[in-house]
């Protein structure tokens, strides 16, 4: 194989007439992409059933896999320069796409041959625009932007669209081939069935079912570790800066939801456990109770009414929050907005990951949940109160006290996760030896 040849030998910023021409090109045709999405979007609006909704946005996925070569690039340890020139010609990769008809792109089932086959034809198309448009200037650029145009689909052993073979393929355009590829198996769609989109499940997967055969291993494993490392660093983030709101008095909508043992899985389904983050899952929360087959709202369903849509107290019956062990059960409920939730029983592991989350789960006699619930089903629009310093529920004429043990009382009070109870005992501790150091000195020196 030959070695590859990265972009770090030309500047566009030393030629500005050019350099201007090629930043309006990209411009320009990044916002024709945006409408053709737009276009898309009322397409399938118009055509398919709210399940199949589209989400893959041509022209957010131009921005995910330019910075994903961007990255790459520099974590291979090129120049930032080649890994600019790779951001900036990899942005337009697809804009051949807004040539070809709309309803090629969002189909319920898997596309036939014929139809994927046009889809590829995105490549030409886009190099075709750039002749068309920067045709008579001269520059490594523009080659370098048309040749990831042109093959980015293009596989190692030959059977891409233009079966172009290994070394006839570019460094950039097998890096291109690498990030487009990935982007595309993080996709859900519906035809691809409950397939791991974890960034971890999506380079596996990428390995067992392609590996050699479309990907330059090298770049491939280079990639991989870019993004991998990524992830760590995302969920460090992640995990270190969100912070728990604190729990002290909460007056709100009640939804009353009678039903006992209701488990984790019915809270948030398993096919939705897909992020780490915390956030985002309050739109399936309940999915199988809340929305029908195709995706559309249960109007029977208590969280699909009004007012109860903005309920932030849940009542329900025994032994909440049982089955699998998920942390994303409180986190589709605070998502949704639920901060409380009135029960007789909790499942262990629910309870305790309640107070992790901000959530208080208070625990009541039978006939006290009766009363509330037959009250959230009567005055639905009259609030309940919650006071967690005086450790009662309040709801009309009835107040009702609760248990709670004095320590996670004051974690809620305070706001403060494992996180936070971390970092306050950091500081007790920094105080300490603060202290240590001034009176101890001969111990620090
Ligand atoms: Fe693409
Ligand atoms: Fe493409």
């Amino acid at each position: 194989m030959t070695k590859p040849v990265w972009p770090d030998d030309f500047d566009l910023k030393d030629v500005p007439d050019i350099e201007g021409r090629v930043t309006t090109f990209i411009t320009m045709q990044m916002a024709v992409l945006k409408t053709f999405d737009k276009k898309r979007q009322e397409w399938v609006k118009d055509n398919l059933p709210p399940f199949y909704r589209m989400t893959y946005f041509f022209h957010d996925h131009a921005y995910r896999v330019a910075e994903d070569i961007r990255k790459t690039a520099l974590h291979m340890g090129l120049s930032s320069l080649a890994a600019e020139n790779l951001y900036r010609a990899m942005l337009p990769h697809d804009i051949g796409k807004s040539l070809l008809p709309l309803h090629i792109w969002d189909t319920i089932e898997k596309p036939e041959n014929a139809i994927k086959m046009l889809r590829r034809s995105h490549t030409e198309l886009g190099v075709g625009i750039i002749a068309e448009v920067l045709g008579n200037i001269s520059h490594p650029f523009i080659d370098l932007m048309a040749d990831i145009m042109m093959n980015h689909h293009e596989q190692m052993d030959g059977n891409g669209f233009l079966h172009k073979k290994g070394a006839d393929i570019s460094a950039p355009a097998r890096l291109a081939c690498i990030v487009e590829s990935f982007d595309g198996y993080s996709i859900s769609r519906h035809h691809f069935g409950d397939r791991d989109i974890s960034v971890e499940g999506v380079l596996k997967r990428m390995r067992e079912e392609k590996g050699a055969a479309i990907y330059d291993m090298d770049l491939f494993e280079a990639f991989a570790d870019m993004k991998i490392s990524e992830y760590k660093e995302n969920r460090k983030e992640e995990r270190g800066t969100i912070k728990m709101q604190a729990f002290k008095k909460l007056i709100a909508i009640a939804a009353p939801l009678p039903m006992a043992n209701i488990d984790t899985d019915m809270i948030i389904p398993k096919q939705f456990l897909r992020s780490i983050k915390r956030t985002g899952f309050g739109i399936n929360l309940f999915n199988d109770m809340r929305y029908d087959g195709q995706g559309e709202e249960n109007p029977d369903f208590v969280l699909n009414k009004k007012p109860y849509r903005a309920a932030e107290i849940l009542i329900a019956g025994d032994n909440f929050g049982c089955g699998s062990s998920r942390e994303h059960a409180p986190w589709a409920l605070l998502d949704f907005g639920i901060r409380c939730i009135l029960a007789t029983s909790y499942a262990d592991i629910f309870y305790n990951n309640c107070f992790k989350n901000g959530i208080l789960p208070v625990q009541l006699l039978q006939e006290e949940i009766d009363i509330l619930m037959d009250r959230a089903q009567q005055f639905p629009s009259e609030p309940l109160c919650i006071d967690l310093e005086k450790q009662e529920v309040t709801a009309g004429n009835n107040i009702f006290a609760f248990e709670i043990e004095p320590f996670r009382k004051q974690c809620l009070l305070e706001g403060l996760d494992d996180i936070g109870l971390t970092l306050a005992k950091e500081k007790m501790i920094a105080a300490y030896e603060e202290k240590n150091r001034r009176n101890k000195s001969w111990l620090w020196s």
